[in-house]
């Protein structure tokens, strides 16, 4: 196969005619495929069965002498705070276990800044004329969704191969009005790359304008590696505050990849001040997270070496996933010049760039035949690329034929966005 951009027209043509076919053709197969989101397979779920029945009788409903299925308990039952401390290499006092999903806590961080304010804000967020917040991008959506629901200035920040671009970073935050900024640090969501250690001792470090400047650090993907052995990841907490930052960020975890989206033990990690402010707060909101399903998740999940040996288990479902989608990319795309995608380890998506200006073209075009994408542009703050080139790839759901059959749609699409481009130029 010749490179796209090396072609004349006529050959161009000739291309374009050959995908056009071998689309019409994929189209009459009457596909129905999805690639949009990452949820676990069904495989990976059937991992975690033991979860329903670990506990079994009256007497195993203690935490200690903690009876877990009464109220009470706000911070959680401590063996899984003592879990996830392990996990995230914090201190236990320091971690919340909380309940299904950690996006819940999130957004409950940022709404408690726009109603009370943090521990460092001299008035609640919603009485500010304007909060501007820092969204390394691509990124996740529903970080971006969050932040716009409130009203926020989002700003974008590029992402590098080591995480976020920090001489951008270092920049916008001498504004006062930058408020805070969204991290994936680990097997980003969609990039996949893990921040260096010099971009983190670099965020830890920063020196922002806003005293009540907030580090959202989603460490989401933590423990997922699919390829390869457990990756060792710094604390934020305590490099915040060596650097004289301790109460500038939360981060956050959950089991949804673990156990069961949804069904999971998300948590909470902080400085001790944040913690208590948080909790009286936290009081008045709920009497207590599902402890029982805490209580479960400890029995089931045991310690850290055990739940990094489950997902040794989850990893032997997705690594043929992901060599499935960044064979099939090589294979089809490798030689044309028109995109380049990530070659993650861990966490669940491949991120694809296209020519530019043809990501939209080639996620309706997947549409027409039956494949559906993330929406072009949603890992973007406002939900736009401003290259029209970055789709995300979610490989994990569906089994691996039907993935091999997707992408084998995404890559034809892909191919005719770009002769037609090409060709109109
Ligand atoms: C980066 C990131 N954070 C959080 C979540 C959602 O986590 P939870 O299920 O704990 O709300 C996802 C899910 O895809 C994610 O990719």
């Amino acid at each position: 196969m010749k490179s796209f951009l090396a072609m004349t027209t006529e050959e161009r043509q000739a291309a374009y005619q050959q995908e056009k076919a071998a689309f019409e053709a994929l189209k009459a197969k009457g596909l129905k495929l999805d690639m949009s989101r990452g949820k676990p397979g069904a495989e990976q779920l059937d991992l975690v069965i033991g979860l329903q029945t670990v506990i079994q009788t009256n007497e195993e409903c203690f935490d200690g002498d903690l009876d877990c299925r009464n109220y009470g308990n706000l911070m959680g039952i401590p063996s899984c705070r003592k879990l996830w401390a392990d996990i995230l290499g914090v201190k236990v006092e320091q971690v919340m276990a909380a309940g299904n999903a950690s996006l819940n806590l999130m957004y409950d961080t940022i709404s408690k800044a726009y109603t009370h304010g943090l521990l460092h804000s001299d008035k609640p967020w919603c009485k500010l004329e304007k909060v501007k917040w820092l969204c390394p991008a691509p990124g996740y959506d529903r970080h971006f969704f969050v932040s716009e629901t409130f009203g926020m200035e989002l700003i974008p920040v590029p992402m590098t191969d080591d995480g976020p671009d920090m001489d951008v970073v270092e920049t916008l935050i001498q504004d006062p009005q930058v408020k805070g900024m969204w991290c994936v640090p680990k097997y980003s969501n969609p990039t996949g790359c893990i921040y260096s250690d010099e971009v983190v001792n670099r965020i830890a470090s920063m020196k922002p304008a806003a005293k009540d400047f907030l580090l959202m650090w989603d460490n989401a993907y933590c423990i997922h590696e699919f390829d390869g052995d457990f990756v060792p990841f710094p604390d934020i907490i305590g490099l915040c505050e060596k650097y004289g930052n301790p109460d500038m960020v939360v981060e956050f975890a959950s089991t949804s990849k673990v156990t069961l989206p949804g069904a999971g033990v998300a948590c909470m990690a902080t400085s001790e001040a944040n913690m208590k402010y948080f909790m009286k707060l936290l009081g008045f909101q709920t009497i207590g997270y599902d402890k029982m399903n805490q209580l479960r998740h400890v029995r089931f999940l045991k310690d850290k070496e055990n739940t990094l040996a489950l997902m040794k288990k989850h990893a032997a479902v997705l690594k043929p996933k992901f060599d499935a989608v960044v064979n099939g990319l090589e294979r089809e795309l490798g030689p044309l010049e028109i995109a380049k995608w990530s070659h993650p380890k861990g966490g669940y998506f491949v991120s694809l760039d296209v020519l530019s200006g043809t990501a939209k073209r080639t996620v309706a075009l997947c549409k027409e035949a039956g494949v559906v994408m993330t929406p072009a542009g949603n890992p973007f703050p406002y939900g736009k690329d401003p290259a029209d080139s970055n789709i995300r790839i979610a490989p994990s759901l569906p089994p691996k034929a039907e993935l091999e059959a997707a992408v084998e749609v995404l890559c034809v699409c892909a191919k005719l966005a770009a002769l037609e481009k090409l060709l109109a130029e």
